[in-house]
């Protein structure tokens, strides 16, 4: 089938899973939202995170999306279920396939998740890697500063990589050997939190495994685009147009031609 999968966010995180997905579904069309305006999500209360996204997924269900991906954490701890009981086509968030993901990787069941003050609230993570086994051990903790620093399109340097190290020091002596990254923002500054935390500690992004469910429910469903076409993607921004293009251009390896700045009301 022909019609695109839609992909939400606060901003320019969810480019982290759509980076997946394109990579795993070359003929799949993409049309993406990044709520920039309005980003960050984190901090808002659950109440607005809810109405927020649905007010994406109505902008995306009317582009006629076969599929929408929640590419974003906190909107997925607060609205995923609601939005999953009422539209009509298939609806995937990032938490469950972050979590199975991790829970596959961790050999001592110690798992650390870092995420927006509004993911770790909702207790999401604990509670998906403990519907999957009972075992684990979660600690989790939340680094809101690293949201604005992506937004920023400025994620190296000094400043940058003191901010992450303070951050993640009370992982320090915890002894977990997986760490969750639970914001989609977080995979840009992968490589800083993958050096601060040690080899001793994978680091684990849900884009991968969110990619992978995406197709198995596409193609479980009958929906998977069967031509062998290369198509063309659109990204919406509330935002700057300019900033998101400098930033998804970059992320997404490709000068992208449909960038478009858009509002919401
Ligand atoms: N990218 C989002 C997430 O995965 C949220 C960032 C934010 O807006 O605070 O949680």
């Amino acid at each position: 089938m022909k019609q695109p999968i839609g992909i939400i966010d606060s901003g320019v995180g969810g480019l982290t899973v759509a980076k997946e997905i394109i990579r795993q579904l070359p003929n799949e069309q993409i049309i993406y939202l990044g709520d920039n305006a309005r980003c960050p999500y984190g901090p808002r209360t659950k109440e607005e995170v809810r109405a927020f996204t649905w007010q994406l997924t109505e902008f995306l269900l009317a582009k006629k999306i076969k599929m929408l991906i929640i590419a974003c954490n906190t909107a997925t701890a607060a609205a995923l279920e609601d939005i999953k009981k009422n539209v009509p086509i298939p609806v995937l968030g990032v938490i469950q396939p972050g979590a199975r993901a991790a829970i596959k990787n961790s050999s001592n069941l110690n798992i650390g998740v870092i995420g927006t003050v509004g993911t770790v609230k909702s207790g999401a993570y604990p509670d998906a890697l403990k519907s999957i086994n009972d075992q684990v051990s979660v600690k989790s903790i939340a680094c809101p500063k690293f949201v604005p620093i992506v937004e920023s399109g400025e994620y190296s340097g000094a400043l940058v990589k003191k901010v992450v190290a303070e951050s993640l020091a009370p992982f320090k002596g915890s002894g977990i050997d997986t760490l969750i990254l639970g914001c989609t923002h977080y995979p840009l500054l992968g490589p800083l939190i993958s050096s601060t935390m040690g080899k001793g500690v994978k680091v684990i992004s849900s884009g991968d495994e969110t990619a992978r469910e995406t197709s198995a429910i596409l193609e479980y469903k009958g929906l998977l685009n069967d031509q062998n076409e290369k198509p063309e993607h659109y990204f919406y921004t509330t935002g700057s147009r300019d900033m998101f293009h400098r930033i998804a251009s970059s992320w997404l390896q490709k000068d992208l031609q449909h960038v478009y700045s858009i509002k919401l009301n």
